[in-house]
């Protein structure tokens, strides 16, 4: 077994998952203020720290996303990797620059950061982060995802994927098809399934060995402004329908987005795709705001109140960890 492959497969077996906690500063400002809090650096560690040294660390969460700021910070003596690391969990690090325009087709957008990645992928190894995040982003409308919004950031993530290898590191690959809009769940299926083998087309030609890689996709949803309504059930087998037809064999496993689903729809859905998995796939969680939106709206009424914060985290993803075994009910959510 390659390491790559055993840094992949440690973070997401075994029911765990990823914490994706890799809000830029602009994310994470909307996210604290949503709930009254004042976004400096200080809350911002103080909250995520609250995260990464709760007790489910170590029995549900295999790796941390972690942006710039985060990385380079420390409680006591200790940096926020060493703390992630004491938990067995392995440190990420997000390494796109965020999604801009896209010159050619202005409504649609290509994620950027290759400029200087390799110098600072050596950083961020020295750090102590043994995988990263690159996350293309799509729309889905009329007359999108064009063709040149699909290739040039199945491009962007090929090169990025292949450089993060080169460092060391397990590259995590989000071609995230957003939920926003009125298509069916069937478009859905069809766009993400078009988006996603046109980055392995280009991981590919990139030479990127696939068995140390994780993708990180977006479940098979109706648009949240479409009239469909479609049961877990079937959100699970269309999400598996479009995996099946679209991922090569050799890749270990996925970690799914929760892009704007409740924590109760996330864990469910994922739920229903380890039931019914049908795969040798690994379909297990990577998510952000469905791991921490209760414990953030808990904490931001008393920031001091570490252990209720955390307890709530730890059930949010202990529930995760059991829908990534196809173990969870909605019974156990409440006991
Ligand atoms: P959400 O689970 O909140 O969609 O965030 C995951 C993520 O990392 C998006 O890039």
């Amino acid at each position: 077994m390659s390491e790559l492959n055993s840094i992949a497969l440690k973070i997401i077996s075994s029911g765990k998952g990823i914490l994706a906690a890799d809000e830029s500063n602009g994310t994470m400002t909307k996210r604290l203020d949503g709930v009254g809090i004042s976004s400096t650096p200080e809350n911002r560690l103080k909250f995520r720290n609250t995260l990464f040294t709760s007790e489910s660390m170590e029995s549900c969460i295999g790796g941390v996303i972690l942006y710039d700021e985060t990385i380079k910070q420390s409680v006591g003596s200790n940096s926020i990797p060493l703390i992630i690391s004491k938990t067995g969990a392995i440190p990420g690090i997000k390494v796109d620059t965020g999604a801009k325009t896209l010159s050619s087709s202005k409504e649609e957008k290509i994620t950027e950061g290759l400029d200087g990645l390799r110098e600072r992928l050596k950083e961020y190894y020295k750090l102590g982060a043994r995988f990263a995040k690159w996350r293309g982003v799509y729309t889905i409308s009329e007359s999108y995802p064009s063709k040149v919004a699909i290739s040039t950031n199945a491009h962007a993530l090929a090169r990025y994927a292949s450089l993060v290898q080169e460092s060391g590191m397990v590259p995590i690959v989000e071609p995230e098809v957003l939920m926003d809009g009125v298509h069916n769940s069937k478009t859905c299926l069809d766009k993400t399934s078009e988006v996603i083998k046109k980055c392995y087309e280009e991981l590919e030609i990139n030479k990127v060995d696939l068995k140390g890689t994780i993708l990180k996709p977006n479940m098979i949803l109706p648009g949240s402004k479409s009239e469909e309504k479609i049961t877990s059930e079937e959100i699970a087998k269309l999400t598996l329908q479009c995996l099946k037809n679209s991922v090569p064999s050799e890749v270990p496993g996925m970690a799914f987005l929760s892009g704007g689903q409740s924590e109760l729809e996330a864990t469910e859905n994922l739920n229903l795709i380890n039931v019914q998995n049908n795969t040798n796939f690994i379909m297990t969680y990577s998510y952000g705001r469905a791991l921490q939106q209760s414990a953030l709206k808990h904490w931001s009424k008393n920031i001091q109140d570490t252990k209720g914060t955390q307890e709530i985290f730890n059930n949010r993803a202990k529930m995760c960890s059991l829908a990534a075994r196809g173990k969870w009910s909605y019974e156990l959510e409440n006991k």
